[in-house]
């Protein structure tokens, strides 16, 4: 966390944007439509993430499950993904954002491929907001992928090298994890990096998520005190001042 005017703020936000399907069906649209609206509040989100200084913004895209959709949608969020890459870069180098997409994204279109890994490649020493797009991913293989890099370069299986060898180390820890559409489900994202996040799960479908929800679920959640299984701070304070009166202070 880190403290902006006083209050607390979550650093590491990630995000399953869920709920686009529901939300264009209950307005009589396609499924299609409701990602199509969906790509928009994806960029309103980024610049909210960007103007509040979170650290990084982590959004799930497209999960390994998804590949199982449609022929239509599928290609409807590649050229979702697309557009997205065309219409913000500049938004994004203006703003000194780091840009990646971690996953296996080996099956998107040639030049989508090369629009990312430009991207990529032109915001990787950035040191603003560290977006990144989850995309053809899901949480075992990332975990997987990790261990198997562990064993090919002969490094000891621990928490520190296993959390470097994932996707994008410099992720660390999530703070925050928001699920949009109304299911309360992790669905395979970050399984190790959301190891101690706080979890908010909100009603409204993606396309309807607007800025001032994600601004107030930052500011709401950020001041859940946070104990990693110790006990809290003020707490672990009582029981020492307690302690240092029982046996003459300690603190004198
Ligand atoms: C889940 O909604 C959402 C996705 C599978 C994709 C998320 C994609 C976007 C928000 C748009 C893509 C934009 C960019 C810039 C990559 P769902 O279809 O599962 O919704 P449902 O649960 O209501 O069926």
């Amino acid at each position: 966390m880190i403290e902006r005017f006083g209050v607390k703020q979550c650093k590491n936000v990630a995000i399953i944007m869920d709920g686009n399907g529901r939300w264009a069906t209950e307005r009589t649209h396609r499924r299609v439509w409701g990602h199509v609206r969906g790509s928009s509040v994806v960029s309103d989100i980024v610049e909210s993430a960007d103007d509040l200084c979170v650290e990084s913004l982590t959004l799930y895209a497209f999960s390994t499950e998804n590949w199982c959709r449609p022929e239509f949608e599928v290609k409807t969020l590649f050229k979702l993904l697309k557009k997205f890459l065309l219409k913000e870069r500049a938004k994004l180098l203006k703003n000194n954002i780091k840009f990646r997409v971690i996953g296996d994204w080996s099956r998107l279109p040639e030049e989508t491929k090369l629009l990312i890994a430009d991207l990529q490649e032109t915001t990787k020493d950035f040191t603003g907001l560290k977006l990144t797009f989850a995309f053809g991913y899901g949480g075992r293989s990332e975990i997987v992928n990790s261990v198997k890099k562990l064993v090919e370069s002969g490094k000891e299986i621990t928490e520190e090298n296993l959390s470097d060898s994932l996707y994008a180390p410099d992720i660390k820890d999530i703070d925050l994890l928001i699920r949009t559409g109304g299911d309360q489900r992790i669905s395979n994202f970050l399984l190790w990096q959301c190891a101690y996040a706080e979890l908010y799960f909100t009603e409204t479908r993606w396309p309807a998520f607007t800025r001032e929800e994600f601004e107030s679920i930052i500011f709401n959640v950020e001041n859940r005190e946070r104990r990693f299984g110790a006990v809290s701070c003020m707490e672990s304070l009582e029981s020492t001042k307690k302690l240092a009166e029982q046996n003459g202070s300690l603190f004198s």
